[in-house]
């Protein structure tokens, strides 16, 4: 039997001329509740994957992880790609190096060939910024990590999402930093994460009419092997990088991936150009240390 397309993805909200056809919206516009949507957002689709970029390690790869056990069909891409172990992800096993134009255009075009039309996508891809004073930034190093971090989610975001909106259907979520929010002294990174927080609002509207979403989560510190490698390096020191967050500690990969899943499931479906932080209350912390410093809390009961 043929399903209603809205039905059949887990990742896009229909357009409004189909909202009339789909009954658990049609109920959730007359106040009835969205149940029904939650088996959508997370059922195995006949069609249609999910595209997680820098999906090898760390916040890709535990969405990706995620994902594949809630059922989706998900396809990783990496720079350096390595295969999930325990997982039903498939691996896209050609290097896909997000800043390199030709490379994205024929390499989404390969995947979508292979592997049936991209519903949901994840911009996971990104490398992190050097620490560096102003007068030592180079620019080799600024346009590295610009290009990778904004430009080449800009690049997968747009192959992507073109063919989404001629499909009328898909979700992106791009993956931001709470350093596109704030500053630091990692110039070109903060400078490359307010512009996928930028484009993301603009992409969303660029795309709004179409019925695809575009939203970004902003990540704190999350305690990824490249963290802890740098913990255990000495070069980040864990109790500066917890103590400045209202709960005091870092963010599991799998937080993040939780909030990606859901921005990219129908229980998200009216939510469109939004960045949401995903940071144990780094940001809303901020300007506690100006008073004293946040409270500890009583010893518990
Ligand atoms: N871990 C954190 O604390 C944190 C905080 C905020 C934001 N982020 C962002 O989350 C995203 C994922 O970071 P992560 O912490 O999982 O890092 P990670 O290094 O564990 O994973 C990043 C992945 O991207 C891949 N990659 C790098 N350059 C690429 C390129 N040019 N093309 C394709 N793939 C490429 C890497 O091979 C790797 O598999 C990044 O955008 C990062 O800036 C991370």
């Amino acid at each position: 039997m043929r399903r209603p397309a809205g039905i059949l993805q887990g990742y896009w909200l229909p357009s409004r001329g189909e909202i009339s056809h789909d009954p658990s919206l049609a109920a959730a516009k007359r106040g009835q509740g969205i149940s029904g949507m939650e088996s959508r957002g997370t059922a195995m689709t006949a069609e249609g994957i999910v595209l997680v970029t820098g999906g090898s390690r760390g916040i890709g790869a535990a969405t990706a992880k995620l994902l594949a056990g809630q059922g989706q069909r998900v396809v990783v891409t990496d720079i350096a790609p390595e295969p999930l172990a325990e997982t039903q992800t498939v691996l896209w096993p050609a290097p896909l190096d997000v800043a390199n134009e030709s490379a994205v255009v024929s390499g989404i075009a390969a995947i979508e060939a292979a592997h049936g039309p991209i519903t949901g996508l994840v911009n996971a891809a990104g490398v992190f910024g050097k620490m560096h004073p102003i007068e030592r930034v180079r620019m080799e190093q600024w346009d590295r990590e610009v290009n990778i971090d904004l430009r080449g989610t800009f690049l997968v975001a747009r192959s992507v999402g073109v063919r989404m909106a001629e499909r009328r259907r898909g979700a992106i979520v791009n993956v931001a930093s709470v350093a596109g929010m704030t500053s630091g002294p990692i110039h070109a990174y903060t400078a490359a994460k307010a512009g996928v927080i930028q484009i993301t609002q603009t992409l969303a509207a660029e795309w709004g009419r179409t019925g695809v979403r575009v939203n970004a989560v902003s990540p704190g510190f999350t305690r990824t092997a490249m963290l802890e490698a740098g913990i255990a390096s000495g070069a980040l020191n864990r109790k500066r990088l917890e103590s400045p967050t209202a709960m005091n500690r870092l963010v599991e990969p799998i937080e993040v991936a939780q909030a990606i899943a859901w921005l990219l499931s129908p229980m998200s479906s009216g939510v469109t150009g939004i960045n949401l932080p995903v940071d144990a209350g780094y940001i809303a912390a901020t300007t506690w240390a100006a008073y004293g410093g946040l409270r500890e809390p009583p010893a518990a009961q």
